[in-house]
């Protein structure tokens, strides 16, 4: 029989420091062995006969049990494997558990995020509410110890996410997993791995605000809630913020973003956040614009009903801006960022826009409502618009724009356009950090024909063909030549199932990446000043 030791009282929190829900994450600098705990979690590349490292120690301890489990072939090592033992008083904790981490050829900080997510939930499962671990990829694997202690808060924190507002009945009787303590001896690397956990934790947080926005139903997540949940994010992240309502829209010659918001009672926000990050430099900048339709009916030219529920989600690309803006208000990079937020719900009400209505933009341009279904792009050429009018000379635009989308790429990748390679390798970069991944699509003149109208400058359906390229090939209309990408997170912004740190519902991509491009555009920023000021000597 194992014997599970009280859980030590549950340190008090304040509200703030208990948002990244339920779980708290520390670091210890202890040897793994003898660390008082109800699970260690060690780990075990796949094809390894003889652990080494934390995971050779504990079996050591065990008298070979996992290398005898190994030899067995219960214990493989693949990815999100997962085998507890019982350690029967052979060492302080109570139990074991082999986490697999795949190939070592593959093994990168995404393997970290989801290896997390799947012990976490394992250990949630079997009613363990606390567990020590080893930093995964810290020694063998040849991963910075600080980005280890990210990936593990990231992975676990997002891993355990659940969407239980309206559950009146979840709570007390549903398992909690609540504490997990990273182990490792050397102190000096202990500190680099608490500067990555509560790195971690900051990304994790802003993830989970983003994905609560996108997963509350549209009676709940109107425009006007959407710019209250950007109020407060910039309320705690000391960033500024205006919010403008429809007379000021109309007033600014919004008439794309107006056509759109004509169709329902409630009120429209355009809503602005700033970041200061380098005020002396006002060109060193990035424009972060987001789609924020809060329920897309498809207004007149309605959508049909099978599945129309999902569209609740259609405010994804705004959500993720101001949740990258969370995390950009915390890590402060060196770099000016201005988020802009077009949010409306696009309803067939009786004002609503007719197909074959003329709108005109802010910059003047006209633009053919063909179908009132295609809004994303309406409200988005709006709100490129006012970042340009800002002097933002860098745009990244993100949006839940073509069902095409999804048709084209799934849910692995998101879909990608842009004028600037730069910017669009840099957006990849910054993924590949993240574990983020993105495709660019081609938007080759030829495409530009789909667009044509008779009767305005461009027209705000393409038809069937290339439905993703000629939306973005829309949008370009509107930077009116500042570097710009197009991320189209029709299939990325939710998940259909649970899988690594994934669960299902609301993704929080691309909140990581974009805060990762900030600081990636930042640092790029500061090497090339320092790079001039030396040639200058
Ligand atoms: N919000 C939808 C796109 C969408 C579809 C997002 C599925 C997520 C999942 C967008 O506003 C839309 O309706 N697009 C139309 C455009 C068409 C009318 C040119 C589409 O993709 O069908
Ligand atoms: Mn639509
Ligand atoms: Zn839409």
């Amino acid at each position: 029989m194992t014997t599970t030791k009280p859980r030590a009282a549950k340190a008090k929190r304040s509200t703030k420091a208990s948002k990244v829900k339920g779980l708290e994450i520390d670091v210890q600098s202890a040897d793994i062995t003898k660390i008082d705990t109800p699970a260690l979690v060690v780990n075990l590349f796949r094809g390894v006969k003889k652990p080494a490292g934390a995971t050779g120690a504990v079996d050591k301890a065990l008298g070979g049990l996992i290398t005898q489990l190994i030899e067995d072939g219960e214990i493989k090592g693949s990815a999100g494997e997962t085998t507890l033992i019982h350690t029967l008083g052979k060492i302080k904790p109570s139990r074991v558990l082999v986490a697999g981490l795949g190939p070592q050829d593959k093994f990168d900080a995404q393997v970290v995020r989801q290896v997390s997510a799947e012990i976490v939930r394992f250990l949630r499962r079997k009613g363990i509410s606390s567990a020590a671990t080893t930093a995964h990829g810290a020694g063998i694997g040849g991963l910075d110890p600080q980005l280890s202690g990210q990936a593990i808060a990231e992975g676990a924190h997002l891993g355990l996410y659940k969407f239980g507002v309206y559950l009146t009945k979840s709570g007390e009787s549903t398992n909690e997993f609540e504490k997990l303590t990273v182990v490792e001896l050397d102190k000096d690397r202990a500190k680099s791995i608490e500067v990555g956990v509560k790195l971690g934790c900051t990304i994790a947080q802003a993830s989970i605000t983003a994905r609560n926005m996108v997963n509350e139903p549209a009676n709940h997540m109107t425009p006007s809630r959407m710019a209250e949940a950007a109020q407060k994010v910039a309320t705690n992240q000391g960033l500024r913020i205006e919010i403008m309502d429809n007379a000021q829209i109309k007033k600014m010659g919004m008439g794309a973003f107006m056509g759109v918001a004509q169709g329902t009672d409630e009120p429209a926000k355009l809503i602005v956040l700033r970041y200061d990050g380098d005020p002396s430099n006002p060109e060193n900048n990035l424009g972060l614009i987001g789609k924020g339709i809060t329920f897309d009916t498809g207004g007149i030219s309605l959508k049909p009903p099978g599945g129309m529920e999902a569209m609740k989600g259609d405010m994804a690309g705004g959500a993720s801006v101001i949740a990258a803006m969370e995390i950009i208000g915390q890590t402060k990079p060196k770099i000016n960022v201005l988020a802009v937020i077009a949010a409306t719900e696009n309803m067939p009400g009786a004002s609503a826009q007719r197909p074959g209505d003329v709108v005109r933009a802010m910059n003047g341009k006209t633009i053919e409502v063909i179908n009132t279904d295609a809004e994303g792009r309406l409200v988005l050429a709006d709100a490129l618009c006012y970042a340009r009018k800002q002097g933002i000379t860098r745009l990244v635009d993100v949006a839940t724009l073509t069902g095409a989308m999804v048709t084209t790429l799934g849910k692995a990748c998101t879909g990608m356009m842009g004028n600037d390679d730069t910017l669009v390798q840099q957006t990849i970069d910054a993924g590949k950090k993240t574990g983020e991944k993105f495709w660019e699509l081609p938007m080759f003149d030829e495409y530009k024909d789909l667009i044509k109208s008779d009767v305005a400058d461009m027209k705000n359906s393409g038809g069937r063909q290339a439905g993703s390229i000629s939306a973005a090939l829309l949008l370009a209309e509107f930077v009116d030549g500042a570097a710009w990408v197009h991320l189209d997170i029709a299939g990325t912004s939710t998940s259909d199932k649970v899988s690594g740190y994934l669960v299902k519902g609301a993704s929080g991509v691309p909140v990581r990446t974009l805060a990762q491009l900030a600081s990636d555009l930042a640092d790029a920023g500061a090497a090339k000043k320092s790079k001039s000021k030396a040639k200058a000597k």
